[in-house]
């Protein structure tokens, strides 16, 4: 038996990944550009036995079985043509975020996934090629594999797709304090939102104008600008939603304190505070500011009768290895 743990954090994006080119290997329509969140993580044990009959998939505790361990068999059965072995995986998994707190978990689960799973299959793979196997898990994962700020270049097929750090953790001191509105299982997940986003009208025209934002975002992480960062990161995730609610079925993740939030966090940016609003595939806001006005930012938004809990994150590392046997 061989096993290997590894250690990935989950990331929010600046701009967004939303629809794939190629659904299968999850090559994305666009680019994007995100921030790993420390703290906030999935710790995954992969070993490799050859009595296992089949692959067992233990997520906080609980067996898992159905689609979610198929979509892991299907990141192992990579795995397993790399390192050619056909030894089935018993696959223990812990996310330290509260499950259910609407933190999305399958880019960090993928990202640690695929560095545990490589190591105790004995492969070293090179930080692209660990970042485009955990795309095929997970696309957002492919951005948890390097640290810090990240882009996934969209590539021209498999082999250049893949994510690579545009600044390091320590670069710039920035704060996501993610608003808990609802911790409610979203009823369209990302996967199925991914495929119905070409039948927007607007999809087309997002993906036209991305290699401008992803410029104007990456730009403003190397300056640490955020006045043109809050710009093009609230454009970014209102296109997103824009396409969401516009596709078809239409999709609709903001709730009514969604969108009070963005409205408040721009008020507050006229009053002189760092803090800029993204909003992923469900309704909980996540605020980006400067350290410096972190401990405001996070008292306005548990002031918000409807705010759950707050959870703040700051810049996060790369994927680790944390054990192997
Ligand atoms: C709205 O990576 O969760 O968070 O590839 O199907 O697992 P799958 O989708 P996923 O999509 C993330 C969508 C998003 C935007 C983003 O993180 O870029």
């Amino acid at each position: 038996m061989s096993s290997a743990t590894a250690q990935a954090t989950a990331n929010i994006a600046f701009i967004k990944y939303w629809g794939n080119r190629d659904n299968a290997l999850r090559l994305p329509a666009n680019g994007s550009i995100s921030m790993n969140l420390d703290g906030l993580h999935t710790r995954t044990t992969v070993s490799f036995q050859r009595s296992l009959p089949y692959d067992e998939l233990i997520i906080n505790g609980k067996e898992i079985a159905g689609p979610a361990l198929e979509r892991v068999s299907c990141v192992l059965d990579l795995v397993r043509e790399l390192a050619r072995t056909g030894d089935q995986a018993e696959v223990v998994s812990e996310n330290n975020f509260p499950a259910g707190a609407g933190i999305a978990s399958s880019a960090s689960a993928f990202a640690a996934l695929a560095l545990a799973a490589s190591r105790a299959a004995g492969l070293s793979l090179s930080e692209p090629a660990l970042s485009r196997l955990a795309r095929q898990g997970s696309g957002s994962a492919c951005r948890s594999v390097p640290g810090g700020f990240v882009e996934w270049y969209m590539g021209t097929g498999d082999e250049d797709c893949f994510a690579a750090s545009i600044a390091p953790a320590d670069h710039w001191s920035m704060v996501d304090c993610i608003a808990i509105i609802s911790d409610l299982h979203k009823k369209v997940g990302s996967t199925e939102g991914h495929a119905v986003a070409a039948t927007s009208p607007l999809q087309a025209a997002r993906v036209v104008d991305a290699p401008r934002r992803l410029d104007l975002c990456r730009r403003a992480i190397i300056d640490c600008d955020f006045n043109l960062l809050s710009g093009i990161v609230e454009l970014d995730s209102d296109m997103m939603h824009a396409v969401m609610m516009t596709s078809t079925p239409a999709l609709h993740y903001w709730m009514p304190l969604t969108l009070e939030i963005m409205k408040a966090v721009q008020n507050w940016r006229q009053e002189g505070l760092s803090a800029c609003y993204t909003v992923d595939a469900g309704p909980n806001v996540h605020v980006l500011c400067t350290e410096q006005h972190a401990p405001e930012v996070e008292t306005r938004l548990r002031a918000f009768s409807g705010v759950r809990k707050v959870l703040t994150a700051r810049p996060g590392g790369a994927a680790q290895l944390v054990q192997e046997r």
